[in-house]
């Protein structure tokens, strides 16, 4: 939304540089441009008014690409299938946490996901993947992929000599276009090394193409992990999770740079897999305390780990910050991840009637699947998110019928505690 203020997308005061906590509240929207209303409006509409039909040629140029921009040109609005307000001025804020040179909003996270992976794999195309990954991309790469001659090698999260075994073999039978990851894995927390998939990218480029590096932080992200700062060439989130962090929206996200996002953005306008305004001015919303959700959350997840790493019932907790510096696990954490975010699983004593009846017995926590939201959340990944995993798949990946997944929210954390006391009691 350009004007002659450009005042709405400074990126520095006096010398400082802004953090993206600051340029949430604003950056990218200039109010002069909506009577002066301080929030970026909801733009409830379907389609724009040009000016002139010259306008609108020169929209359909630049957003067809059948033309470069001249310098300091923009994209004019045309259809919110195309473009919309609300969905421009989040995509440029969610840039911020990233460090991204482009971004595209999406109706939900396995629409991100889908569309992505739409456009850049074709038939004969192979696809190196981490395991596990969340059960909607898991049943897109088994199951949908497939249908349209992709094919697939899969590799265990933290597995280094696994991860190489796998790219080798898709490039050795080829072409690889893609390894994609998701880390930490849900619902273990292994973590996958995204300089050394960016690395092992570089080593199997052909002279026709680089395999391209996707990676779904939506565990982490943005506050505690940012692939592209370690080569990733795309970053996708649900940002129905903690960006959302309300638990009242379904939304996604595809950040990179433009030359990289430039076919998805096709991509998305054909498919029509784009946000609406709605959903966008909600995000927006949620952008401002992400923070704050993002720190408290991480905070009190410490609390809660630690009570269950010493409570008698609890056998294992997959907590990151608990990794022993021997681990190899430890040194990606280290240089990947920022904190160990509230997201992880804990295994009890017993199997699924033993974990359904502390589920069972939760007061504060809900018992639902998603996470990231205000709200603690739990689930038992072995007979929900993962229940299509094939039995010995789950045993391999450690998902077993003991294991309870939680996601800590912003409550009280003694609240948390003794919630999580009284059910283990039962
Ligand atoms: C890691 C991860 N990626 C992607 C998705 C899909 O997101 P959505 O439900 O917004 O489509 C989920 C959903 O739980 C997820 O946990």
């Amino acid at each position: 939304m350009p004007s002659d203020n450009k005042d709405y997308r400074h990126l520095t005061v006096d010398g400082q540089k802004l953090h993206p906590e600051t340029l949430m509240m604003g950056y990218g929207y200039d109010p002069q441009l909506s009577e002066g209303a301080l929030k970026c409006p909801i733009f409830h509409t379907s389609t724009f008014v040009f000016e002139k039909a010259e306008d609108g040629k020169s929209f359909f140029e630049l957003a067809y690409g059948l033309r470069r921009p001249k310098p300091s040109e923009e994209s004019g609005l045309i259809y919110s299938r195309i473009n919309n307000p609300d969905l421009q001025v989040l995509e440029e804020r969610l840039c911020l946490w990233d460090d991204a040179q482009s971004g595209l909003t999406f109706s939900s996270g396995m629409s991100a996901i889908a569309t992505a992976l739409l456009t850049y794999l074709r038939p004969g195309d192979w696809i190196a993947h981490s395991e596990p990954v969340y059960g909607g991309t898991e049943y897109l790469l088994h199951k949908v992929l497939p249908q349209f001659g992709v094919r697939r090698i899969g590799f265990a999260a933290g597995s280094a000599e696994g991860m190489e075994y796998a790219v080798q073999t898709a490039a050795a039978n080829g072409p690889l276009k893609m390894i994609y990851t998701e880390t930490p894995a849900n619902p273990t927390n292994a973590l996958v090394d995204i300089a050394a998939c960016a690395a092992l990218a570089r080593e199997h480029a052909t002279a026709q193409h680089r395999p391209l590096v996707v990676v779904d932080n939506t565990f982490l992200g943005p506050l505690w992990q940012q692939p592209l700062a370690h080569g990733a060439d795309l970053v996708i989130y649900s940002l129905t999770k903690y960006v959302g962090g309300h638990s009242d929206l379904i939304a996604g996200s595809c950040l990179g740079a433009e030359d990289v996002i430039a076919p998805v953005r096709g991509m998305r306008t054909i498919l029509g897999t784009m946000s609406d305004p709605m959903t966008g001015w909600l995000v927006m919303r949620s952008l401002e305390t992400l923070k704050l959700r993002m720190t408290c959350s991480m905070k009190n997840a410490r609390y809660v780990a630690e009570f269950l790493n010493d409570h008698p019932r609890v056998r294992q907790v997959h907590y990151l910050g608990f990794l022993e510096e021997d681990d190899p696990q430890y040194d990606v954490y280290r240089r990947l991840c920022r904190a160990p975010g509230s997201t992880f699983s804990f295994e009890i004593d017993g199997g699924e009637t033993e974990a359904f009846r502390v589920l069972d017995a939760l007061k504060v926590a809900k018992l639902a699947v998603s996470l990231g939201g205000t709200e603690s959340l739990v689930s038992h990944p072995a007979s929900m998110t993962h229940a299509d995993v094939p039995a010995a798949d789950k045993e391999r990946m450690g998902i077993s019928d003991g294991l309870i997944r939680i996601s800590v929210g912003i409550e009280h954390p003694e609240d948390i505690i003794a919630d999580l006391r009284q059910a283990l009691a039962t």
